[in-house]
């Protein structure tokens, strides 16, 4: 009876504390929305990595040439229902470092027999940076010497890229795509990689827990009240 009678204060403080966190959440979306909205930035050719936190979820513009040879598959990826991986490759910036571009996702029958496309020459893409992917208890242990990447462990796939000797910085950029539906399906029939959308993709469950806990309150302060009937 003690804890039933403890239980509406327990799960009213439970429901305060991640309306808190729900506004922490929401202001935090907004500034990277205005971070999203500036200029793309020109990457330097020797990029400070000890500014890139506070530049996560900038545009960057860059140029180079792709290093096919070192490209990294993760997988599985789904888009939109339909199974494949993402394309992660290298690219060489003339005059400046190489830095790791997620150039977005093929389907599988690309993928497999390694089948997409491959751009030579010099390209100019348009990217968001990001930093290591986090992942989960479920996400295996990436086997670089096999070619199996699950999540992108950033200074793993710099190593697997030649390493900081061979002029790779543990940057990455996940490469954005604007168009239409049209245009990613004719992609996807071309094994042509589909980058992300320049949208903010934080997780925001807090709403969620909001109501959850604020509702076991009202039901565990019902509970107590309700009258016993012999
Ligand atoms: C990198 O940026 C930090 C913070 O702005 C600065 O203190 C440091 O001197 C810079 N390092 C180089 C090599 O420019
Ligand atoms: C790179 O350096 C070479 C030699 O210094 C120079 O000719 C070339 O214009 C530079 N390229 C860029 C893109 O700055």
């Amino acid at each position: 009876m003690l804890l039933i009678g403890f239980m509406p204060f327990f799960t009213f403080g439970l429901g305060t504390w991640q309306l808190q966190r729900l506004k922490w959440k929401v202001n935090l979306i907004d500034e990277l929305e205005e971070k999203l909205q500036l200029q793309p930035l020109s990457l330097p050719p020797k990029i400070n990595l000890s500014v890139i936190p506070e530049f996560v979820y900038r545009k960057v513009a860059l140029k180079g040439n792709w290093d096919h040879a070192h490209t990294m598959i993760l997988s599985p990826r789904v888009r939109e229902g339909v199974h494949g991986v993402h394309v992660v490759t290298p690219l060489v910036r003339e005059n400046g470092s190489t830095v790791l571009v997620d150039r977005g996702f093929v389907s599988n029958d690309f993928a497999f027999d390694s089948s997409f496309q491959k751009e030579g020459g010099e390209v100019e893409i348009l990217g968001m940076l990001r930093t290591s992917q986090p992942r989960n208890a479920f996400t295996p242990d990436n086997k670089p010497e096999e070619g199996k990447w699950y999540w992108a462990d950033v200074n793993a796939m710099t190593d697997h890229a030649g390493g900081e000797q061979a002029g790779v910085q543990p940057v990455f950029v996940e490469q954005i795509f604007e168009g239409h539906a049209g245009e990613a399906g004719t992609r996807l029939s071309k094994g042509i990689p589909i980058g992300r959308a320049p949208t903010i993709d934080l997780r925001n469950a807090h709403l969620s827990y909001v109501i959850t806990w604020y509702s076991l309150s009202a039901l565990t302060t019902f509970m107590k009240r309700k009258p016993k009937r012999n």
